[in-house]
């Protein structure tokens, strides 16, 4: 087991009616005057929105609601509600919806605490992130676990760059979570967050450090509970136990509970971003679409992991063979994907024809233009970033 700490101190308020609380919450972590962030059309179609001010108006808490936050959530808007959120002398954050909406809130704390600085550069790392305004969440959505996480992903769209800013001081205080508030969604975002927990603790689970007995006990009953009730809560998403499930399992996918004393690895969320930044296409449809070819193609570098995945999480009997052990668990992996209706080759994406020009701009990409390698379990420089974008064009 590697040296680690581990600091989650986001407050969980689980369960039915827990958003009646969102005001008091609020107030309780020192928020006068909040800004509420949400996206396109869900929250304030349920009536969400307007319950959520209702509370903030009751706790005697200032608020100004931006919308309009779409999926890849982009920096021109986060940018906009800096300025908004300056105007408007905010001291908190409150996201209402998921990882697009707690991410833009996310940068919008930053820019507001520090009003002289383009929030871009923390992303870039021009800048150190010191400062930040408290952030709450309401979640509407298990996917990307940022309720709990230290990440915020944004995406220049001027430049198709999606990147990540990881820091502990943007883990939100408060996270609501009503399985409830998630009936609404339609199947494909069920879907799509099932996949993107799931490999969350993917990225984690293939790491090069071995050893870690509780660990990996804890990461695979995450993954089986995700393989048990992911099916069911897309094919039901009025289920309120499949549904409770995947929202916890969402939220301790990405505190990195599910890795503690490893390295994290996050090889395929790299080759996520580089899709979805080009092609603004859903973040859990983009790790679907590469986690087989990445995973044949790092195979060898210790297949007795893949086959204890296929053990314990897809529930397959090994035989001992760990190379075909392991080719049946990535076999089973691909099966659960499709099976949820998820796409696992490029083509699956309807990003049209994938040229041998965007292959070689996606592992540009990944590679910051051939600046960087990437990746823990196997480390990843351009030549292997192409073969399995390659791979993975079918
Ligand atoms: O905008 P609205 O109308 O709300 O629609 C959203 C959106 O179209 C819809 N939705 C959300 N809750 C709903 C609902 N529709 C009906 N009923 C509800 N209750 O779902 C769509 C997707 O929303 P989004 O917030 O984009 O989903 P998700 O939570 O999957 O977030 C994805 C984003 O998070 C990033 C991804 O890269 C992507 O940009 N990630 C953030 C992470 C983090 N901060 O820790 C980690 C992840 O790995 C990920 O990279
Ligand atoms: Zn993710």
């Amino acid at each position: 087991m590697e040296r680690f700490d581990f600091y989650s101190p986001t407050k969980i308020l689980f369960g039915k009616g827990r958003e009646e609380e969102v005001g008091a919450q609020v107030k309780a972590f020192g928020g006068t005057k909040a800004v509420v962030v949400y996206g396109g059309k869900s929250a304030k179609e349920s009536g969400l929105i307007s319950r959520v001010e209702a509370s903030l108006a009751a706790a005697g808490v200032e608020y100004l609601s931006l919308g309009g936050v779409q999926p890849n959530p982009r920096l021109s808007l986060a940018r906009e509600m800096v300025e908004k959120g300056k105007a408007f002398g905010a001291d908190f954050l409150l996201a209402v919806g998921g990882g697009s909406v707690i991410d833009t809130a996310k940068g919008v704390a930053h820019g507001v605490a520090n009003p002289d600085v383009d929030i871009w550069d923390f992303w870039m790392g021009k800048e150190k992130l010191t400062k930040t305004l408290p952030i709450g969440v309401v979640l509407t959505i298990s996917a990307a676990g940022s309720e709990l996480s230290d990440s915020a992903v944004l995406t220049d769209e001027e430049h198709h760059a999606k990147r990540g800013l990881n820091t502990d001081l943007q883990r939100p205080c408060f996270a609501i979570m009503n399985p409830e508030l998630t009936y609404t969604l339609p199947k494909y975002q069920v879907a799509c967050g099932v996949v993107d927990m799931l490999m969350h603790t993917l990225e984690r689970y293939f790491n090069p450090v071995t050893c870690n007995a509780l660990t990996d006990e804890i990461a695979e009953s995450v993954m089986r509970t995700v393989v048990k009730f992911g099916p069911t809560a897309v094919a039901d998403s009025h289920d309120y136990q499949a549904m409770s499930e995947i929202m916890w399992a969402g939220a301790l996918s990405h505190n990195n509970l599910t890795g503690l004393g490893n390295v994290k690895d996050f090889t395929c969320h790299q080759l996520g971003h580089e899709i979805g930044g080009m092609f603004d296409v859903a973040h859990g449809a983009t790790l679907s679409a590469v986690w087989c070819s990445w995973a044949r193609y790092c195979l060898s570098v210790n297949p007795a992991r893949f086959a204890r995945l296929g053990e314990k999480v897809f529930g397959l009997v090994n035989s001992g063979d760990v190379y075909a052990d392991g080719n049946a668990a990535i076999d089973a992996a691909e099966q659960f994907f499709a099976d949820l209706d998820m796409p696992t080759c490029l083509a699956d994406l309807n990003i049209g024809e994938v040229t041998e020009e965007v292959l070689n701009a996606l592992a540009d990409g990944f590679t910051r233009g051939r600046t960087r390698t990437f990746g823990q379990f196997k480390n990843l420089d351009y030549e292997d970033a192409l073969t399995i974008y390659s791979m993975a064009n079918r």
